[in-house]
């Protein structure tokens, strides 16, 4: 069994990156640390130079030296006098609301925004490293922008794939890039930038117990948009065994009310009329930071869950959260992802059902239909205990829309199990599931401790048949609402052609309506009349 002090082990990474204290990021990651993977300063012979075979340890391999950056920069050369940089996003909306949290930041720094590759000063990508198809997508990037550079720029890469490459991405060859940041030091960026733009390389991946950016005010890119990303916490404490979060974002905390409140109310006064409540396990979100008002704390779990973390407990939970947050206006939609199964309490459940402006739509990733699977993924829950949730939420909420995540083809996973998993996506009846394939991450309990076991072409025909069982499900959803009148917010235009606007349902369902005499704009509620549609979405009259 797996047992970890994740607090003692984020010490000693402070610790190594302390004594090392080096200017040199670019160094092979060999040069500067123990094969231990705890560094021991960079002087002096290390145990790796008496025995000459010393195996590396997996760990070693995934996390490469901590070599951040200490070199000392003045405060004029922080500010971005005017540079331009190109910002691109890959990966989810985590990530989204992470680069406004950069563009935020760079902004304050004197840094302008463009759109145009060919005159960015310095073009940073924010990372995804949750399957190994995501990375590869960054690699290309960097290669492809390499090829196209036409004059003197920093390519910096951010988030969970500069944490878990380090200074790799620095050291590999062709000097691809220049920049390293991880998911909790985006405020040192300006000094990062200044110190490639004098020519050293430069990282920081050191995580944080604390950083939640609670006082930056994120940038949003499109500003007319009527929707809106607030973050209310950063990393995951989960540990499920086949995710490599936990370690790419660090340990889970929880932004304080007061700051999500400030900015929710002011997205609600530019206008804005549907907010998403993010994190990785918004349902275990708890505020420490002031305990006076704690109204409804509910800490017991759900019979039939566990967790291999101590329950929370104390501070407001994210039942007082939600409370606070649908009654900033009451005209405004709020939908939150992504709850665990495990820690989602009554209360929440109670608040759905009572407030109009929380919508019906829960998404509650069962991730697998099978109690074998699911326990070697450590979620924590039984097949059982997950269909009485979902009873209890569609007894409270009948209209209830749920929407899931899978994994196909996890390690041990046999026909038997993936059946299993075919007929809870029937049982449950989701209005929209995420189907992945499994795919091994190196440092993850799974690496260490299972064997990935299912061949390629096995999980990729599983992988399709659960798309296609879920694709058959919500067609039949949606076909049922034929003739039906949906209150939808429209959200912009529709790829559909020049008069139609899209916009989604209470229960997340993208409507494409086609503008007849009454017009539409952004931000709107109408009620729409369903005329057809598709597995994905729907068409309307307005
Ligand atoms: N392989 C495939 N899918 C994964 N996910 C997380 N880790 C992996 C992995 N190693 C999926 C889970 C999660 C979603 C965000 O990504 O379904 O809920
Ligand atoms: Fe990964 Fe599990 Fe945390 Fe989600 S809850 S981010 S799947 S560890």
């Amino acid at each position: 069994m797996f047992r970890r002090n994740p607090r003692l082990l984020a010490s000693i990474s402070k610790l190594s990156s302390d004594l090392m204290c080096s200017h040199d990021v670019a160094r092979s990651p060999m040069q500067s640390t123990t094969k231990f993977g705890i560094a021991m300063g960079n002087k002096g012979p290390g145990l790796s130079d008496f025995i000459k075979d010393l195996p590396r340890t997996r760990k070693d391999k995934i996390f490469p030296a901590i070599s951040d950056t200490h070199a000392y920069i003045s405060r004029a050369q922080l500010n971005g006098d005017g540079k331009k940089v190109l910002l691109v996003t890959f990966g989810c909306q985590m990530n989204v609301n992470d680069m406004e949290v950069v563009r935020g930041l760079l902004i304050q720094n004197g840094y302008i925004e463009t759109k145009e590759e060919a005159e960015a000063d310095a073009i940073l990508l924010m990372t995804c490293s949750i399957r190994d198809g995501a990375e590869e997508k960054i690699w290309k990037r960097l290669k492809h922008l390499k090829r196209n550079q036409r004059r003197p720029r920093t390519v910096a890469v951010l988030g969970c794939m500069a944490e878990r490459v380090k200074s790799t991405l620095l050291s590999t060859p062709g000097d691809l890039c220049q920049v390293v940041a991880g998911p909790d030091s985006y405020r040192d960026l300006p000094r990062l930038l200044a110190l490639s733009q004098s020519g050293t390389k430069a990282m920081n991946v050191q995580l944080s117990f604390e950083e939640t950016y609670a006082d930056v005010t994120p940038v949003r890119v499109d500003t007319h948009t009527k929707t809106a990303f607030v973050s209310i916490m950063r990393g995951c404490d989960n540990m499920c065994t086949y995710c490599i979060v936990p370690f790419t974002r660090g340990r889970e905390r929880s932004r304080p009310i007061d700051s999500i409140l400030d900015e929710v109310k002011r997205l609600r006064d530019e206008g804005v009329k549907q907010i998403t409540l993010l994190g990785q396990n918004v349902n275990s979100y708890r505020d420490s930071s002031s305990s006076s008002i704690s109204f409804g704390v509910d800490s017991r779990m759900v019979d039939g869950f566990s967790t291999v973390y101590g329950q929370k407990s104390g501070g407001r939970s994210f039942a007082t959260l939600l409370d606070h947050v649908s009654r900033v206006d009451d005209s405004m939609r709020i939908r939150f992802t992504s709850p665990h199964p495990k820690d989602f309490p009554n209360q929440v459940i109670e608040l759905i059902k009572e407030r109009k402006n929380i919508c019906n739509q829960i998404h509650l990733p069962a991730q697998s239909g099978d109690d074998s699977v699911l326990d070697a993924m450590g979620r924590g829950y039984t097949r059982e205990s997950y269909l009485t949730l979902v009873d209890n939420i569609k007894n409270a909420i009948p209209n209830v829309s749920l929407t899931s995540d899978f994994i196909a083809g996890f390690c041990g996973e046999t026909e038997e199990a993936h059946q299993n998993t075919l007929s809870l996506m029937r049982e449950v009846d989701y209005s929209f599931c995420f189907v992945f394939p499994y795919s091994m991450r190196e440092g993850t309990r799974a690496h260490r401790k299972l064997v990935d076991d299912v061949p390629e072409n096995v999980k990729m025909r599983r992988h399709e048949e659960l798309a296609s069982v879920f694709r058959e499900i919500s067609l039949r959803r949606n076909v049922s609402r034929l003739g039906k009148r949906e209150l939808v917010l429209i959200e912009g235009r529709s790829k559909r052609g020049e008069k139609s606007m899209s916009g989604r349902t209470d229960g997340g369902i993208v409507v494409h309506i086609e503008e007849k005499e009454k017009k539409m704009e952004t931000g709107d509620y109408v009620v729409v009349k369903i005329t057809g549609g598709t597995s994905q979405t729907m068409s309307g009259e307005y």
